[in-house]
């Protein structure tokens, strides 16, 4: 393949992410992860399923980060995911080391390379990042907003009993209790919702979203989602590998956009071979700007708290 991408964190997520990226072989695919073995037999898996899935990417399993360099896409998903009862934030700390332990690695092979961030807490994760790596604000973005937005387009199909390719929405903010689900901007068939769904329906389907992480570890009891997960990375990854200019909830460094500063937080991005090509502003109403800011707080806390932490 012509592209490489790199996916730190053989776990759950990671190695759905390298399936779905070398089934629709959009690159090469190197997966990392600190376990010996793990990376070396999920992508040995993965080739032997290669014959049967029809594609000729290449999987190499390592622990050795050499094997990265010249990636064009960096992907990590590195850390711990959270147990029934713990929130995102409760793994702060064990995954701020990781996350500033892997950036390291990663940025001295593939210092050119887009990092998209998974872990968590995550707006908080991409801190790390850029602060680690020292890249510019274009080439490093976090995964949550198409993942929220996924889980309310889902929501809102079943509710109307309509197909999840009529669905759009935005679902921007913190990736934690606090994200802020945009009904005016999320329709169907091109409608906004709130000319199909009563406030009352709205406002549970927000609800559920905003839970959705909590939802699925509560029935898994070890472990937190993968399948929506991976399928969101990947959908941001396909963006800037096939430079396709797609707009996308993603977290995103803002110097002064929507009136924050030095923050990531998810907002509508342009995602093309340069990463993070533009941040688009909306409009919010006086209510939407609230909920924004009030997630914005909640990220900024974490933020402190990582500086606290020397991360
Ligand atoms: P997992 O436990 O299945 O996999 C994590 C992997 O990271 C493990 O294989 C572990 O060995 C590896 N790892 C730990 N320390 C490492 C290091 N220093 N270097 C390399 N690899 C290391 O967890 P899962 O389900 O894959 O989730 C991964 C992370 O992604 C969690 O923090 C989770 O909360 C987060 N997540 C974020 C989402 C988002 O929307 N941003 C959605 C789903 C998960
Ligand atoms: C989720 O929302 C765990 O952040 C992850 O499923």
């Amino acid at each position: 393949m012509k592209n490489k991408v790199t996916v730190v964190g053989a776990g759950n997520v990671g190695a759905t992410v390298a399936q779905r990226i070398a089934e629709k072989e959009l690159a090469d695919v190197v997966v990392i992860d600190i376990v010996d073995g793990l990376p070396q037999g999920k992508a040995l898996d993965l080739t032997e399923a290669a014959p049967v899935e029809k594609h000729d990417a290449r999987i190499i399993g390592t622990n050795r980060y050499e094997d990265s360099a010249g990636s064009d896409i960096v992907i990590i998903t590195a850390g711990i995911p959270r147990k029934p009862g713990m929130s995102r934030d409760d793994l702060i700390s064990t995954n701020a080391g990781i996350m500033k332990n892997v950036t390291e690695q990663v940025a001295k092979q593939s210092p050119d390379a887009i990092l998209i961030i998974v872990s968590n807490p995550l707006d908080a994760m991409c801190h790390v990042a850029y602060d680690t790596s020292g890249f510019s604000k274009t080439k490093v973005v976090g995964m949550a907003g198409v993942l929220d937005s996924a889980r309310f387009r889902a929501f809102i199909a079943m509710e109307l009993n309509v197909s999840v390719e009529n669905t759009h929405a935005f679902v921007l903010g913190g990736h934690g209790d606090t994200m802020v689900p945009l009904p005016r901007y999320s329709t169907v068939a091109g409608i906004p919702i709130t000319e199909l769904l009563t406030r009352d329906r709205i406002d549970a389907l927000i609800e559920r979203t905003a839970k959705g992480g909590a939802e699925i570890v509560s029935l898994l009891k070890t472990g937190s989602a993968y399948y929506a997960p991976s399928a969101a990375a990947v959908e941001m990854a396909e963006a800037i590998l096939k430079d396709k200019k797609k707009i996308l909830p993603c977290a995103a460094y803002l110097e002064g956009e929507y009136g924050f500063n030095d923050l990531f937080i998810g907002v509508p991005v342009k995602l093309g071979t340069n990463g993070v090509e533009e941040i688009i502003e909306i409009n919010l109403t006086d209510d939407e700007k609230a909920a924004l800011q009030k997630s914005a707080t909640a990220v900024q806390e974490l933020k402190d708290k990582i500086r606290e932490l020397g991360a």
